[in-house]
């Protein structure tokens, strides 16, 4: 391929062509590095340095670079490599030490051909009365740390079983109870655990249109539509929307990835964040029964969450004037293959912006101006769960993550409900488990120094300044170093973090600053020194901020956390204590949903909330929103 020609339109942060994909691909495999026997998990463009994107004219060449990680089933291990596609060669080659590369569908089918092979699996499929195997849904799992009774170099997933009745029905509907196996899907070796057998439900649980009787009929068509079309610009991966502008990606591993977000304040092009995205994720479960103790999937770093997007359908998934983002991404043999409409964006009404009736005069005049936000999303299948991450950009500054979760829970087939495992249908529990999300935002506010306040208001003390003891205040204290900054949040306080540019004031003196407002978020619930708390290290807290570090970008639980042994990520990024003052920061967030399953989330889950706002503090003079005009039939 010409990647000289090519380059001359690239930014720097645009995502791998197919070409790209191949091409890289093909110079790998010269290398001979690889045997044949070798699967990718995952191929994108490595994100060049900081320094390049930031001073990036168009046109200017710089060094492509194709990250690529997989894993060889001869050799029995996941590599890490790099492909310059300027100069046609690899430049790091790695062998992973600790982890592996995250699952894919290539391991799932060696998983169901081992497991058709394993005679103690066939057995205990046939102790609980199965005899065609053809309706047994196996799912995967990722097994956390490899498990000691299995081979040292095994690339080990567990496996657990559902029984359909046909095979277009609720594949969740009916658990194997008592079933559980560990499978090396490269050496074949397997452990199958049969804690007893349960009668199988009989409710079929149907979620699919033409099987949910009664549909109702009564709501009418709302139909959103912007004849006009829709406010924003985009060029390639670069949107203009009202005063925002920012690049997306689609990363394998984090999903969707949002660059260089600036607002235009009267002619001046403010820095606000170089990149956000989701850091990853972990799933604890808190019911200690043997069908779900070992479950705490760190679904973007063991399941490369990015590449498990839906293609999002029009009038379905979202409403109105949308643009789509496609994404290319890597099968597991090599092959490129593009995802169609990956990423939706559009823009949504959002109620009132801002609203004041002056009652003083003759006739009540009020001035009101409409909210409107602009949605850049993605949803994502992770076997039993969905996952929807949505940016909104609002038109006073305003910034804000809403993560949407949906999808089926996870089941056991009991008669008694337990503190850890509530009924939510007729001999059917849910464990109690978290989801809980860590979101790296590398925050440039007016340059890349920063530092970090944590805010709180608080009583003012009794005295001449509170003489009736009704005072209170907002105090604020800055955290010096990487241990001074893993927090918590505190709602009964307000508490919230503050980035800061100390070198960058506003009319007022102040420094200019953007808020991160929290939810109320649980943190790791799972014990110090389970897996899952080793593994989910950045769980423990809410906050964590960390000096830049280029080697950090991309995870919170480490690069490769598919069988890791726990302790990477945050955890070790933050062992030495740096100072995070006036430099460039990066704010890690983790926040999430404690999920108490009820017989409503049955047999699909309505969408549960959580997320976190990015709020203007002092970043601007006045409400900057001040000039957006009211809408028109409502202005006489
Ligand atoms: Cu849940």
């Amino acid at each position: 391929m010409n990647v000289t020609a090519e380059r001359l339109e690239l930014h720097p942060l645009d995502p791998c062509s197919a070409d790209e994909l191949s091409c890289s691909v093909k110079i790998l495999r010269d290398s001979g590095n690889l045997s044949q026997n070798t699967m990718f998990s995952c191929g994108y463009a490595a994100e060049p340095p900081k320094d390049l994107v930031l001073g990036f004219e168009t046109g200017a060449s710089f060094d492509r670079v194709v990250r690529l990680i997989g894993h060889d089933r001869e050799q029995g291990q996941s590599f890490d490599a790099r492909v310059s596609l300027t100069s046609s060669q690899v430049t790091t080659f790695a062998w992973i030490d600790d982890g592996q590369a995250p699952i894919n569908s290539s391991d799932y089918r060696k998983m169901l051909e081992v497991l058709a092979a394993n005679d103690e699996w066939v057995a205990a499929l046939e102790k609980r009365g199965i005899e065609d195997f053809s309706l047994v849904h196996i799912e995967p799992w990722v097994a956390g740390a490899r498990p000691p009774e299995m081979k040292p170099n095994a690339r080990v997933f567990r496996a657990i079983a559902f029984l359909h009745e046909h095979p277009d029905d609720n594949p969740y509907a009916r658990p194997l109870e008592g079933l559980v196996a560990m499978v090396d899907v490269d050496g074949g070796q397997v452990i199958v655990e049969d804690h007893g057998v349960a009668p199988i439900p009989t409710d079929p649980a149907e979620y699919a249109a033409d099987r949910v009787p009664n549909l109702r009929k009564d709501l009418k068509p709302l139909i959103i539509t912007q004849p006009d079309g829709p406010s924003f610009d985009v060029d390639g991966r670069f949107v203009r929307w009202q005063k925002w502008q920012f690049r997306i990606s689609v990363q394998p591993i984090e999903g969707l990835v949002l660059h260089d977000v600036r607002y235009d304040d009267d002619g001046r092009e403010r820095s606000i964040l170089y990149r956000a995205a989701l850091a990853d994720m972990v799933v604890p479960y808190g019911d200690a029964s043997p069908m779900h103790s070992w479950k705490h999937a760190l679904d973007a770093g063991e399941a490369a969450l990015g590449q498990s997007a839906n293609s999002l359908k029009l009038g379905c998934d979202c409403l109105g004037e949308i643009h789509y983002f496609n994404n290319t991404i890597l099968r597991p043999d090599g092959e490129p293959v593009e995802v169609q409409n990956a990423v939706c964006m559009h823009e949504e009404d959002y109620g009132i912006l801002w609203k004041h009736t002056n009652v003083l005069k003759d006739e009540p005049s009020p001035e009101v101006r409409r909210s409107r936000r602009l949605v850049v999303s993605m949803i994502h299948t992770l076997g039993n769960y969905e996952y929807g991450f949505y940016w909104y950009f609002y038109l006073d500054g305003t910034i804000q993550m809403e993560v949407k979760l949906t999808g089926m829970v996870g089941v056991s087939v009991t008669e008694e409900a337990t503190d850890s495992a509530p009924i939510v249908a007729a001999t059917m529990s849910s464990p109690i488990h978290q989801h809980i999300f860590c979101f790296r935002l590398d925050f440039n506010v007016d340059g890349t120094n920063n530092s970090v306040y944590e805010m709180e208001v608080e009583p003012s003390p009794v005295g001449d300044q509170n003489p009736h003891n009704s005072g209170f205040r907002s105090v604020g204290r800055v955290l010096r170093t990487e241990d001074e900054a893993m927090r918590n949040i505190d709602p009964s306080r307000s508490r919230n973090w503050r980035v800061v540019n100390p070198n960058v004031k506003n009319a007022y003196g102040n420094p200019v600053g953007y808020k991160l407002l929290p939810q109320a978020s649980s943190t790791m619930l799972a014990g110090e020194g389970s897996l899952h708390a080793k593994r989910g290290g950045f769980a423990k807290h809410n906050l964590w901020v960390t000096p830049y570090a280029p080697d950090e970008l991309d995870a919170a639980a480490g690069p490769f956390s598919n069988l890791h042994s726990g302790g990477a990520g945050l955890p070790a990024y933050t062992a030495g204590n740096r100072s995070i003052q006036n430099t460039d920061l990066v704010v890690w967030h983790c926040l999430g949903v404690t999920h108490v399953p009820r017989p409503e989330d049955w047999p699909i889950m309505p969408v549960e909330y959580a997320g976190f706002t990015l709020l203007p503090v002092g970043f601007f003079d006045r409400n900057p929103s001040m000039d957006v005009a009211p809408a028109s039939h409502c202005h006489d």
